[in-house]
């Protein structure tokens, strides 16, 4: 039972409970007239400290579409943030208002402290460099719906490993798939942090490889994962200049993949994903926006007790 359970990152959930609620995406995807009154007087305060597009659109599509209604703040300078305001406060007075909350932080760690002093669940939407899962049931649903099973897969990931907080939540979740095997493509700058490395894969037994070229490894792979270098959380401008175009995924790499790789990439992209590989039908990654809608319906009608039967 999800009701009332917060999701700071992907290890809250069971893996029977995922699963529970990809097939309930599934069945919103099947028929979304059934629960489109099921959250009919609820409310989802949306606490956005850091950009957001796709993550904070899609929770309030899904809110809306549950019937629900949402409020809150895109952008930390109209919030009491901006008077000094501490996030214990700002969580505190959001629970006494809303029945679940949903915040993206810059703060490593800062959605757990949240859910500490919420009396409603919480749902990370990002916290800094560290996680978010709720990208990640997005990712292992399009898995799932593409591949047919997230078991027994190569997933690569590809661009910025040190920060993509993507990154480390879809790694961490699928360490705990049987068959998994990881291969991580970054600039050694970049490279994936020790604590998803030898803190999670090597101690679960999960193989897993590092290379800094993706064109030696492409051809193995069953995903491959595309992420943004992460400029916001850059010490400096020139080694971000530096970096940035680190990998860029053109029509010449796409002919060393199998036919049935998949590629995704959370978004926003910059120059990682050329536009020519849109077209490509192994570019799964805006069939994946639309998982992390339904998925999040799945989430919210789950952790609000009101999924009908
Ligand atoms: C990601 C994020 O915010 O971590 N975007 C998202 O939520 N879809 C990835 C990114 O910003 O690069």
């Amino acid at each position: 039972m999800l009701k009332g359970r917060s999701l700071v990152e992907p290890g809250n959930f069971s893996i029977g409970e995922m699963e529970e609620l990809f097939s309930l995406a599934e069945r919103i995807e099947g028929e979304p007239e059934r629960f489109g009154e099921c959250c009919r007087g609820k409310l989802l305060a949306t606490l956005f400290f850091e950009p957001s597009t796709r993550t904070r659109l899609s929770f309030e599509a899904a809110m809306l579409r549950l019937g629900g209604s949402c409020l809150g703040f895109a952008d930390p300078g109209s919030s009491s943030a901006a008077k000094g305001e501490s996030l214990a406060d700002t969580v505190r007075m959001a629970a006494s208002y809303a029945d679940a909350i949903v915040m993206r932080n810059p703060k490593e760690g800062a959605a757990l402290l949240a859910s500490r002093y919420s009396g409603v669940p919480v749902i990370n939407a990002g916290d800094g460099g560290h996680h978010h899962p709720t990208q990640t049931l997005t990712d292992l649903l399009t898995i799932r719906r593409l591949r047919g099973d997230i078991r027994n897969l190569t997933v690569g990931f590809c661009g910025d490993l040190k920060f993509g907080r993507t990154v480390h939540s879809l790694a961490k979740a699928l360490a705990r798939y049987s068959g998994t095997h990881l291969v991580f493509i970054s600039p050694p700058e970049l490279t994936a942090p020790d604590y998803i490395t030898q803190g999670i894969l090597s101690k679960a037994g999960v193989p897993y490889q590092e290379t800094g070229s993706l064109e030696e490894v492409i051809g193995d792979l069953d995903v491959l994962y595309m992420t943004r270098v992460q400029r916001e959380r850059f010490f400096n401008e020139e080694d971000y200049i530096r970096l940035k175009d680190s990998y860029i995924l053109k029509a010449d790499k796409m002919a060393l993949a199998r036919s049935n790789m998949i590629v995704l990439h959370p978004l926003p992209r910059v120059n990682e994903i050329a536009v020519e590989v849109d077209d490509d039908p192994r570019a799964a990654y805006f069939r994946q926006a639309k998982y992390g809608m339904y998925v999040r319906m799945a989430l919210l009608s789950s952790i609000l007790g009101v999924v009908p039967c």
